[in-house]
């Protein structure tokens, strides 16, 4: 098991934070989990907007509360995010689940996404989430791994259109 422990965003973490996101750009993919298309100009107020989030504020319409985490390693680098939601609407139930899940590109293939899923589904289950919802598109072997490796059984597939792919549906059982 890798060594790395999550914690609440913080603005101390901002030159981690820039370059996470840079490295996701880099390599064109879509930022996951969403939040980090939120970031604006001023960092102190995405982490204030975070909190809000939590509370269920500030939120585009049809968004529920949802917690943002970071798994940071030994060197206080940020290694990966993740985003947990803990009332699913109908559309979230189908895409997006309960937990999102994004690790740094140089840092993957080295267990984090396996790690943060495992911290995070322990914070999801304190904050009274019982079976918990994980979504995926099947074409990403990474995320059914990690998913599979925390206790994942895949319950449904489906092809959307939205995603223009097979998206998996798995349950982890409390
Ligand atoms: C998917 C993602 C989270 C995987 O993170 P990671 O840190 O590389 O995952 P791990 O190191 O814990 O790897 C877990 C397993 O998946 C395998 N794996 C990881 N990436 C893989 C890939 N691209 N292709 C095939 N297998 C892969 C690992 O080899 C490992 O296998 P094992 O169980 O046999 O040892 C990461 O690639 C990522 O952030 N992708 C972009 C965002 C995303 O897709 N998030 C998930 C959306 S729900």
């Amino acid at each position: 098991m890798v060594s790395a422990r999550l914690i609440k965003p913080t603005s101390r973490l901002r030159k981690s934070h820039e370059s996470f996101i840079t490295e996701f750009r880099r390599s064109g993919e879509e930022l996951v989990p969403w939040v980090l298309d939120r970031v604006g100009k001023n960092f102190k107020d995405y982490i204030t907007w975070l909190e809000s989030a939590s509370e269920g504020r500030n939120l585009p319409e049809g968004y529920v509360a949802n917690s943002t985490f970071w798994l940071i390693d030994a060197c206080d680098e940020i290694v990966a995010i993740s985003n947990i939601r803990c009332d699913l609407s109908a559309d979230l139930m189908k895409l997006g689940g309960h937990i999102g899940f994004g690790v740094r590109s140089s840092a993957r293939r080295k267990g984090y996404g396996t790690e943060i899923l495992r911290q995070s589904l322990v914070e999801a289950r304190s904050l009274g989430i019982g079976d918990m919802r994980i979504t995926c598109d099947k074409e990403n072997l990474g995320s059914s791994r990690v998913i599979v490796r925390n206790g994942g059984q895949l319950d449904e597939e489906e092809y959307m259109a939205e995603r223009g792919c097979i998206v998996q549906r798995y349950w982890i059982r409390r």
